[in-house]
């Protein structure tokens, strides 16, 4: 009997603090005309001070178990996409897993940047259709703003702090992730870097008082790089699956930039309304990116028991990566789940806090 790989909880948790455009023009020359029209930004969310990769990966993956129905001692594996850990070493899944109470689950840390859920849900598919692990825990995080130059308008207006997380199940049940499409190509290392604090250029205070511990980008290399990869990467998961384009219901991008997803949807005849975007209240959230925008689709009701899903992102190194997954959980599952905190997108625990 196939043994297939189901999403069958998800989660999601957005810092309170919303940064705006107007607050961003506040400290370096832009505006919100320029970020919007050449972004579709309007607004980002900026981790607390007590806030960590730890803590934003713990509230969306106790929301993606409740929702399951999973207890945390049942995790098998977890497997944290993020370019923003806690620190460089241990592993911040390993932190997640002591916070979260999975005290039975392997965990290690996968990095290709902003295309790090795709990746990680393309390993969680292996290791469940492998036989290997029953219940895996896929997250997306970031908390990239301690990683930006808050004096560099290039690149400091247009990333957030987020996570989302999917339990991924294995089930005789038909549907799931059925199709992939991982990239790499590393002659573009320079396009997106963090400089300094590797083995290529150690720690120094030189390095330090030279901004070379925050993220660098060549924009107009990435946005040719990412409209190109994108398209491909996105057909190439439909041919895998064994679907045409005509066959996805929902496109779930990497919310980089509007422009780019328009011009990527432009390239595969893919309609806008079939496109979730929520880029203007979050940013670039790089690896929580994809799962953010997939619980809020599911919670909007634009994902039903049956829809083909293609998810896609693209991101630093270059990498980039497409998977089509065939929803099958009932959405209601979200609104029902004892304890659960994603309420229509929007975690409950901020309505609760904005209603004090
Ligand atoms: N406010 C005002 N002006 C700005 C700002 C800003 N925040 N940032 C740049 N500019 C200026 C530039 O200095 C430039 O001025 P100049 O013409 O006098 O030199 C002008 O605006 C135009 O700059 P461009 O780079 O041509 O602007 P473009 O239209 O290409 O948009 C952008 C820039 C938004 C960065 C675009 O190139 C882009 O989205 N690239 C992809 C970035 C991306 O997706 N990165 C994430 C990768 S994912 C990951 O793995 C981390």
């Amino acid at each position: 009997m196939t043994t297939n790989a189901l999403i069958t909880g998800w989660g999601m948790y957005v810092p309170s603090r919303v940064m705006t455009n107007d607050d961003l023009a506040k400290i370096v020359d832009t505006s919100d005309e320029w970020i919007v029209s050449r972004t579709g930004i309007h607004e980002r969310r900026i981790a607390a001070d007590d806030e960590t990769t730890t803590t934003l990966s713990v509230n969306a993956s106790r929301d993606a178990l409740a929702v399951a129905g999973v207890e945390p001692g049942e995790v098998d594996l977890i497997v944290l996409g993020t370019c923003s850990p806690d620190y460089p070493l241990p592993a911040t899944s390993t932190t997640v897993a002591r916070d979260l109470g999975a005290t039975n689950a392997a965990a290690f840390d996968l990095q290709a940047a902003c295309s790090g859920f795709v990746y990680a849900m393309a390993t969680a598919n292996a290791f469940v259709r492998s036989g290997m692990y029953r219940n895996v825990l896929v997250i997306g995080v970031e908390v990239l703003s301690r990683f930006m130059n808050w004096k560099d308008r290039n690149t400091c207006v247009l990333f957030g702090d987020g996570a989302g997380a999917v339990l991924v199940q294995a089930s005789d049940r038909p549907g799931g992730m059925s199709g992939f499409h991982l990239f790499a190509d590393g002659t573009g290392f320079e396009g997106i870097i963090v400089p300094a604090g590797g083995s290529a250029c150690p720690a120094t205070p030189q390095t330090v008082a030279d901004g070379l511990h925050t993220v660098h980008m060549a924009g107009r290399d990435v946005y040719k790089y990412a409209t190109r990869q994108l398209a491909e990467s996105a057909l190439a998961a439909v041919r895998d699956a064994g679907l045409t384009m005509d066959d996805i219901d929902q496109f779930v991008f990497h919310q980089a930039n509007l422009r780019i997803i328009e011009n990527v949807a432009k390239q595969l005849d893919m309609p806008m309304e079939k496109t979730y975007i929520n880029i203007e209240k979050y940013g670039n959230t790089s690896a929580a990116s994809v799962p953010m925008a997939l619980v809020e689709a599911v919670a909007a009701g634009r994902i039903k028991p049956g829809d083909q899903v293609l998810m896609v992102a693209f991101g630093a190194g270059f990498t980039a990566a497409a998977a089509v997954v065939e929803w099958t959980a009932d959405p209601a599952r979200a609104f029902l789940a004892p304890g659960s905190q994603t309420r229509l997108g929007r975690p409950q625990r901020q309505l609760e806090e904005a209603a004090v």
